[in-house]
């Protein structure tokens, strides 16, 4: 049930690069106590990721720390980006094949409109995550049902021996740093990402181009130190001297650091 065409997520990309302000730091953000009720559908592969990448730009999510279990959220749910990288756990519900544990995902992408997404919480999960909410044996089964009834709960995300990535995107120059934050375990998701050359005890705000895609205009001499701020807590976390010198676009380098709350 592939909702979302290549071709609309990049006339979006381009139009909400220039809508999304600087900075919206989410206040009211929590994890949830309660179930609340929404609905899934699944898009791409039956036993795949859902998009190869998603609006958010974790890039391809196959054999990586994101595993398999992802989801596009609708627009209260990917918040502009600011819930990429938040974690959910779901499970279905009124069908006979939805088994009783839930399961966590992530957000990855985003789910933009059409009659499931427009307007209301909505998850659209990648097969294999749809699959798994289905008692034992009867993964194809659930798919086949195509919609389903929700329970989802904001939970802390856990990435067990992982610690925060970042991903020089492939179009950086000395000119334009653009990074990807990626493995974020508590929040998931980040409110501010700053970074500090070398040499220096001031920070300077990046600006958040979309999803979990931050960049700073301007040369920065390295080795970069980069301090993020999640959401939910606040909590600020620094990774001295991370990107070296002499980065490399497309290169993911590791932080060092995990943000556990
Ligand atoms: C990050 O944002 C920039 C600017 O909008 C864009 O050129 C780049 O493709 C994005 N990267 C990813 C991985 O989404």
């Amino acid at each position: 049930m592939a909702i979302m065409s290549r071709g609309s997520f990049h006339a979006l990309l381009t139009l909400s690069a220039f809508m999304i302000p600087a900075t919206m730091l989410c206040q009211n953000e929590q994890y949830d106590t309660a179930w609340q009720l929404s609905h899934a559908t699944w898009y791409g592969e039956p036993e795949g990721d859902g998009s190869d990448g998603g609006a958010c730009g974790f890039g391809v999510l196959a054999g990586t720390s994101y595993t398999s279990n992802i989801a596009a959220g609708s627009s209260p749910i990917f918040k502009d980006g600011e819930g990429c990288g938040a974690c959910y756990q779901i499970k279905c519900i009124k069908n006979e094949l939805c088994k009783t544990e839930p399961i966590t995902v992530v957000i990855t992408d985003l789910c933009p409109g059409g009659d499931f997404c427009e307007g209301k919480v909505h998850f659209d999960l990648s097969g294999t995550a749809f699959g798994n909410l289905a008692v034992s044996g009867k993964n194809s089964d659930l798919r086949a049902v195509g919609v389903l009834d929700l329970e989802y709960m904001r939970v802390p995300c856990s990435y067990p021996g992982q610690n925060v990535a970042f991903q020089i995107d492939p179009a950086s120059n000395s000119q334009w740093l653009s990074i990807v934050v990626k493995y974020e375990a508590g929040p998931g998701n980040l409110q501010l990402v700053e970074l500090q050359e070398a040499g220096s005890s001031t920070w300077q705000s990046c600006t958040r181009n979309w999803g979990a895609n931050w960049s700073f205009n301007g040369q920065l001499k390295g080795p970069l130190s980069v301090r993020l701020t999640s959401g939910i807590s606040g909590k600020v976390l620094v990774s001295r001297n991370s990107i070296p010198e002499a980065w490399q676009p497309g290169y993911t380098y590791a932080s060092g650091v995990q943000i556990t709350s």
